[in-house]
């Protein structure tokens, strides 16, 4: 493949999980916001039917109320076995190449990392941020409003390991989905590429790969992003 699906210049990645498969890497689903809010309302009519009749079930055109508690379970352990991996394939790239070879590194390149989480399950899984590295990892609109709220509960003091969100939205082409989001902070091995400090040799190297580099400028303990996860439901 002469180019990465994230149109980042070429990288030589021997051994990259999913070559060859002509292009498997993830694509981030848009989705938009009056379709949600349509949702909402029948989901919310759903219940108040159920509520009041007692037979909601019965009702033949109905969507059926879809089971979030497990499938948030599912979400959060493919989100943390993620994280898991990213930090070691980090600490990998930085002990072999220090900063300036971790960047080109395909463990932090290669989208097809996600296939390899989430092979068993239905799932989708990306990384976003309200200021982002890679355009490619932009939010849409729900993973904005999402970022925004972690943002400002992190602001307050919350703990990030108890925030996480989910929702079920229809896209405008009518499909479900269930998503699901979980903050990611700002760590000591991140200050290097994303600190307020980073050297020269980094910068430049970053700015080889991410001319429009928005992602440095964090502190400790800050939102630095989140992991995005996407289920279609029908
Ligand atoms: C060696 C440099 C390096 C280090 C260290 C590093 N990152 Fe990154 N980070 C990158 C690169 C390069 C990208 C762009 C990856 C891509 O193309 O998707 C990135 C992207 C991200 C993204 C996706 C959103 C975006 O900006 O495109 C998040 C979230 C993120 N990093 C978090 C972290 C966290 C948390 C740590 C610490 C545990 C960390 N990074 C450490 C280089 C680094």
């Amino acid at each position: 493949m002469a180019t990465t699906q994230r149109g980042l210049n070429p990288v030589r990645c021997p051994g990259r999980k999913g070559a060859g498969k002509g292009g498997t890497a993830m694509k981030r689903v848009k989705l938009h916001r009056p379709g949600i809010n349509a949702l909402a309302m029948v989901l919310a009519c759903a219940v108040i039917v159920a509520a009041v009749t007692g037979r909601a079930q019965q009702l033949p055109d109905q969507a059926p109320i879809v089971d979030t508690a497990a499938r948030a379970a599912k979400a959060r352990s493919l989100a943390h076995a993620y994280s898991e991996k990213l930090r070691a394939n980090l600490a990998q790239a930085l002990k072999e190449g220090g900063p300036v070879g971790a960047i080109g590194a395909c463990n932090i390149l290669a989208p097809e990392m996600n296939t390899s989480v989430t092979d068993e399950s239905t799932f989708e899984i990306a990384r976003t941020a309200l200021r982002v590295r890679n355009p490619d990892n932009a939010p849409d609109a729900w993973e904005q409003a999402t970022l925004e709220m972690f943002q400002k509960a992190l602001i307050g003091g919350a703990d990030p390991k108890t925030l996480e969100t989910n929702d079920v939205v229809t896209t405008k082409e009518g499909q479900r989905l269930f998503r699901y989001m979980r903050p990611i902070t700002m760590h000591e091995p991140c200050l290097v590429c994303h600190g307020s400090n980073v050297a020269q040799d980094v910068k430049a190297e970053i700015a080889k790969y991410y001319p429009d580099d928005k992602a440095t400028g964090f502190n400790l303990g800050e939102l630095r992003g989140a992991f995005s996860l996407v289920q279609q439901l029908d």
